[in-house]
């Protein structure tokens, strides 16, 4: 357990405020030099912006190599969370996996990772030059939710692969779900693989007894946490934790430069430093307040024709999830003449009201430790209005259609990432190796990788999401075009 009374103290959020009070003349970067310049940028977010935005004065310390009330910031960051150290991030999570797969793994290594990952993820796996082990997880049939990996199916692919030097987890995930983390941890340490962890959705669980295990609860290697999106600090500010020396801090801080701006925002820095003091001594409060509103949302919601709300009794009993994290609420879409991403855009249109997410036959509603009662309200009246009008109760949903497995892998990810670009029309990709991901929402699996080589089965699968009008992301505006390496050149 950390002492309390150090983590009343913000070291970084307190240096940057003296060198504010300082009024300091300035002939150094940014170039607007506290806001002596007048923009459009004003009439938006007046002048208080530019007058705080400041990069690394003196007093301020050094990201790339701190030792001053960065590091101290750091220090406190890694004690709240039970970590050996942190590294602020302030380019994401996105961030955080490059790092975990470049300071973790060198080329030819392989390692074991679900096939949902974040692209990031196939970036890292770019980057690093490793080899992937994908595990293909179940989707449940109902809502399109990709699952869980279960502990059985870890063992397995452990089992099935000693030479592989890291396993790759994310929990939870987008919608929730949580896996068995402390065993397959174990398990995975006990067979002497790294664990690395995707946080990114998880923050919130260091910080209150109502969460999931955390990955540094669980004994991870190293994880990712985008403090941002649940932790309550501005965008783009995540943290890198680790624990032990099983990925070598040398190769930790060589990867965190490698990848890391020389320029970092000291707002983004100061928002970290302020969301950890705020987790610490409201946290609690604030995370079992957010599970009670989702509650009560999905009371009132489970009433309104059209609307199916879920949480961790249908996660953990349908879906095979080990546990879920509760401030989430999970919505499917029942007998509705309308899908989830006319839902979603309509929500913001007529309601202004800005959802998480949205896929064909659910939506993704957040509750945090922003949220209030209000919003509550705010959502389940405009879903009633939506439900009087949309509702048909004599609908019947079209099976859904997913491909089995995924292509074969033909060349490393990096290799083809660096492999001699060919543009060809889809239906002429048969056979040929994929430069690109392509990756289709909902479920959010790429359907094809960098080195995978293109079938007809992948094919048909890109082909039935353009007719649906999916969300597809890839190199070439909807896919009717890919990036294959071209065999012929030298
Ligand atoms: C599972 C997962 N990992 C990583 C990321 C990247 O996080 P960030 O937005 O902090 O870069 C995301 C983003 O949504 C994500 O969903």
């Amino acid at each position: 357990m950390f002492d309390r009374d150090e983590q009343k103290k913000t070291p970084y959020l307190k240096a940057y405020a003296k060198y504010l009070k300082e009024h300091t003349t300035v002939f150094d970067v940014p170039g607007h030099h506290q806001g002596h310049i007048k923009t459009d940028f004003d009439k938006i977010f007046t002048h208080i912006v530019y007058q705080n935005d400041v990069n690394c004065p003196r007093g301020m310390d050094n990201i790339a190599h701190p030792t001053g009330v960065i590091k101290e910031a750091q220090d406190l960051f890694a004690k709240a969370c039970g970590a050996d150290y942190c590294k602020f991030l302030i380019n994401g999570s996105t961030s955080g996996n490059l790092i975990m797969f470049l300071s973790a793994l060198q080329a030819n290594d392989k390692v074991i990772l679900p096939r949902n990952c974040h692209k990031s993820v196939i970036n890292g796996l770019i980057l690093s030059g490793a080899v992937p082990i994908f595990i293909m997880p179940e989707i449940d049939k109902r809502t399109e939710i990709v699952n869980q990996i279960s502990f059985d199916e870890w063992k397995k692919a452990i089992d099935e692969n000693p030479d592989a030097k890291a396993i790759f987890i994310i929990n939870p995930t987008y919608f929730g779900a949580t896996c068995d983390l402390k065993r397959i941890v174990e398990y995975a340490h006990l067979h002497d693989k790294i664990v690395l962890v995707d946080e990114a959705h998880g923050s919130h669980f260091y910080f209150s007894n109502l969460m999931p295990s955390s990955a540094m609860e669980a004994g991870a290697d190293m994880s990712t946490l985008s403090i941002h999106k649940t932790g309550g600090s501005l965008t783009q500010s995540s943290v890198l934790l680790v624990k032990g020396d099983r990925v070598p801090k040398y190769y930790v801080n060589k990867s965190f430069n490698l990848l890391t701006t020389t320029s970092p925002s000291s707002i983004l820095i100061a928002s970290l430093d302020a969301a950890r003091k705020y987790l610490v001594f409201n946290g609690e409060e604030k995370i079992k307040e957010a599970v009670e509103l989702a509650k009560l949302a999905k009371e009132q919601i489970d009433k309104i024709p059209g609307f199916i709300a879920h949480s961790k009794d249908y996660f953990v009993n349908e879906c095979g999830s080990f546990s879920y994290d509760e401030t989430k609420l999970c919505v499917e879409i029942d007998k509705l003449k309308i899908t989830g991403f006319e839902l979603y855009k309509l929500l913001k249109d007529k309601y202004r009201i800005q959802i998480e997410l949205a896929e064909t036959y659910v939506f993704l509603l957040l509750f945090t430790i922003g949220s209030t009662k209000e919003d509550v309200d705010v959502i389940v009246n405009a879903l009633k209005d939506i439900s009087s009008k949309y509702y048909d109760e004599s609908i019947v949903y079209e099976n859904h259609h997913y491909m089995s497995g995924f292509p074969e892998m033909k060349i490393r990810p990096r290799n083809a990432y660096h492999g001699p670009l060919k543009v060809c029309k889809l239906k002429d990709a048969i056979g040929k190796i994929s430069k690109e991901m392509i990756m289709i929402y909902p479920p959010g699996i790429p359907v094809i990788i960098p080195g995978e080589v293109f079938t007809k089965e992948v094919i048909q699968e890109i082909n039935y999401y353009l007719k649906k009008k999916a969300t597809i992301l890839s190199d070439w505006d909807g896919a009717n075009e890919v990036s294959v390496v071209d065999e012929d050149e030298d």
